[in-house]
């Protein structure tokens, strides 16, 4: 028999640094103002499923008065990225209702955010969710717990890797996360000082890619090179002839990085070294830098307060340097978010001398790939 409101929380998907941050301020909100009682679901809907919970108390974690989850990095409520959770849905409504909770919040991305919207129109429960993903691709939300965090480790990835690449004049190819958006490969190319930035969202000739390390040597007398490739890139075949030699195609022994070094080698007139640099999963490591500790907290002390004032079906969102609410439906409508191919960033990088690709203002991808019937 509960004498107070309960409250749930789990994170869901895959892992990214922030989401402590994020239990942390949602805990320290809802018992220091409401004086509500926290429960943490491990393992997502798993935990719904198998009843594991387990109370959150302020200094439940308190290591001789230190507070340690602002900046540690992972969940420690555990998360999944798979399961059969539809197909289980009512189970896990039953283990919802088992716990008497009052709401739930869910810290989640687009596909974890999906999920939990429907098990919550199922189930009749009172849910927020908490946009967290490396990727950035929630759409309705400029940031995303985690995006930032994973931003400084690949930026810090190409400050080391353009010392050996000066050091060797080779061409470094950074493969990055993101899925089918390019938000981490465009942020951390900029902000890491790339020479091409492959995105999945504007298409690219590994002709022009090759032209523009030429031009680098050529014009500027640079011998190395970075070039940032995202891993959902589309695998574009050069136009040159091939079949004299048997290029590697993506796979997942020989990922979209190797691919394109490859064509480099293939194509480029000059002798290129390349060498191939797969970031994984240490893009989602790592403690929380100061600006994902920031969303984090106020994330977490927003969906509080989205309880407090009993609006459900909302995701919390920074929009414009504020947090505000949105509707959910609107923001499973919309995502995946893709990076906007005529947004400033694009730009800046163009601006820059970057090579970003080949779109022009008024052209699609999909004109394009139909353009270049050679696609693998
Ligand atoms: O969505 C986050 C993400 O890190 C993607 O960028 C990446 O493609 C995927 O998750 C990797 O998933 P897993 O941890 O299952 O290998």
């Amino acid at each position: 028999m509960k004498n107070r409101k309960r409250i749930g929380i789990l994170t869901s998907g895959g892992d990214c640094p922030g989401l402590n941050a994020v239990i942390r301020a949602v805990v320290s909100h809802a018992t220091l103002t409401y004086n509500w009682e926290v429960l943490g679901i491990s393992y997502a809907t798993q935990g719904l499923l198998e009843g594991k919970a387990m109370a959150l108390t302020m200094h439940g974690l308190d290591l001789r008065g230190i507070d340690p989850l602002l900046s540690m990095g992972g969940t420690i409520l555990g998360t999944i990225n798979k399961g059969d959770t539809l197909a289980r849905a009512s189970e896990i409504i039953a283990g919802y209702e088992a716990l008497e909770l009052d709401a739930l919040i869910g810290i989640g991305g687009d596909g974890s955010i999906n999920i939990l919207h429907n098990l919550a129109c199922q189930g009749n429960w009172n849910f927020v969710a908490i946009p967290k993903t490396i990727d950035n691709d929630v759409a309705l939300t400029e940031r995303s717990v985690g995006f930032d965090t994973a931003v400084n480790t690949i930026t810090d990835a190409l400050n080391r890797l353009t010392f050996t690449a000066a050091s060797h004049d080779r061409v470094m190819i950074v493969e990055v996360m993101g899925r089918k958006a390019g938000h981490l490969a465009l942020q951390a190319g900029i902000a890491g000082g790339a020479d091409v930035i492959l995105i999945p969202e504007i298409p690219y000739s590994i002709e022009n890619v090759c032209k523009h390390l030429d031009q680098l040597r050529d014009r500027w007398g640079r011998k190395f090179a970075i070039i940032v490739v995202a891993e959902g890139i589309e695998p574009i075949k050069p136009s040159f002839d091939c079949s004299d030699r048997e290029l590697c195609k993506p796979t997942p022994d020989c990922g979209i990085g190797q691919y394109i070094a490859d064509q480099i080698a293939h194509c480029s007139t000059k002798k290129i070294e390349t060498r191939v640099s797969v970031l994984g999963h240490i893009q989602r490591g790592g403690i929380p830098c100061a600006l994902d500790r920031l969303v984090a907290t106020a994330f977490g002390k927003a969906a509080v307060d989205l309880v407090a004032q009993g609006q459900f079906d909302q995701m919390v969102a920074w929009q414009n340097g504020q947090v505000v609410a949105v509707p959910l439906q609107q923001v499973i409508l919309q995502s995946p978010a893709p990076v906007n191919t005529e947004s400033y960033l694009v730009e800046t990088a163009r601006a820059l001398g970057i090579y970003v690709g080949e779109l022009g203002k008024d052209d699609t991808i999909e004109q394009f790939i139909d353009d270049h019937t050679n696609i693998l």
